[in-house]
This record gives C-alpha cells, sequence and structure tokens, in this order.
C-alpha cells in the first residue's frame, strides 16, 4: 500500500468508519486517564473527537474535511496551550496504540499508524524547545 500504487492508508484500514472507531476507542481511554481528561474540554468532548478523527482522516489521504472546516492543522501550534511532557506523552500514547491494537492485527496497516504516532507525539511536546 503507498501512493504509487494508488490505494491510501485510509482506504486500506476501512474508511471513514476505520477513524470513527479508533478515535471513539481513543477517547474512552483519554476520559479514565486522571491527567489527560481534565485537559480536554468537558463540553465540547464530541467536538474534540471529530477534529482527530478528520485530522487522521485527511492526513492517510482521505477527504480535507479536516481543512476545510479547521483550515491547516499546525498541530503543533495548537497544543501550546497544554502542558505536554513525557508523562503526558506516554499516556496519550498508551490510548492511542489500545485502540490501533483493538482494531489492527499485527502487520502493516498497524505498524504504519504507529509508526506515525509515537514520534508525532514526541513532537507534540511542550515542556521545551526542538
Ligand atoms: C500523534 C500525536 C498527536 C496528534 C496527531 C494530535 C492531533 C490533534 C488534533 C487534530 C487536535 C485538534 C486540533 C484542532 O483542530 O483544534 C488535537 C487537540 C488536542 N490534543 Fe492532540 N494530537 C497529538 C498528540 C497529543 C498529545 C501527546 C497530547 C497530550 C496531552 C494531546 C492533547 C490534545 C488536547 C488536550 C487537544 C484539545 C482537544 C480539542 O479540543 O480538540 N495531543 N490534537
Amino acid at each position: 500500500m503507498s501512493e504509487a500504487d494508488g490505494v491510501t492508508l485510509y482506504e486500506a484500514a476501512g474508511g471513514m468508519p476505520f477513524f470513527e472507531r479508533l478515535v471513539e476507542l481513543f477517547y474512552v481511554g483519554i476520559k479514565s486517564d486522571p491527567v489527560l481528561r481534565p485537559m480536554y474540554p468537558d463540553d465540547d468532548m464530541a467536538g474534540a473527537q471529530r477534529r482527530l478523527t478528520l485530522f487522521l482522516v485527511q492526513f492517510w489521504g482521505g477527504p480535507m474535511t479536516y481543512m476545510e472546516e479547521r483550515g491547516h492543522p499546525m498541530l503543533r501550534a495548537r497544543h501550546m496551550p497544554f502542558p505536554i511532557g513525557p508523562d503526558e506523552r506516554d499516556r496519550w500514547l498508551v490510548c492511542m496504540a489500545a485502540a490501533v491494537e483493538e482494531l489492527t492485527e499485527p502487520g502493516e496497516i498497524r505498524d504504519l499508524l504507529m509508526g506515525y504516532f509515537v514520534p508525532a507525539a514526541e513532537a507534540m511536546r511542550t515542556d521545551g524547545f526542538l
């Protein structure tokens, strides 16, 4: 699966339903994490869920709805308001890895997803200048 053979990870993984489910499971984890839960908007968890879903859909080759609704992702800038150090990064990754492991078999799709999430979560740290 690659741009060259014309199949995006978005399609190979199962399209919109896959990413909706992935982020739904991810937020089950977030809601039960005492450190991360308070960082997310109490009154707009559905909105947060939608933003992450649409970002991932776009990132992996699906529809560009995220960009239409939110503009350029500027993810580092959007995370600046939050205190993200190694502990927050690891907790975030635990939630995401659990969701990925529940929805995928060992193999290429899982490896591609985690191969992105691990360094991206590190890049989102706000406790220093990279
Ligand atoms: C792979 C790494 C990550 C990706 C791809 C990612 C992606 C995103 C996206 C797309 C948004 C919504 C941006 C917007 O349109 O406003 C967001 C918001 C947020 N992220 Fe991350 N993030 C990552 C890592 C982290 C980490 C490590 C934390 C640690 C706490 C974190 C905490 C948050 C919080 C609190 C929000 C605000 C929720 C909201 O209202 O949308 N993120 N993230």
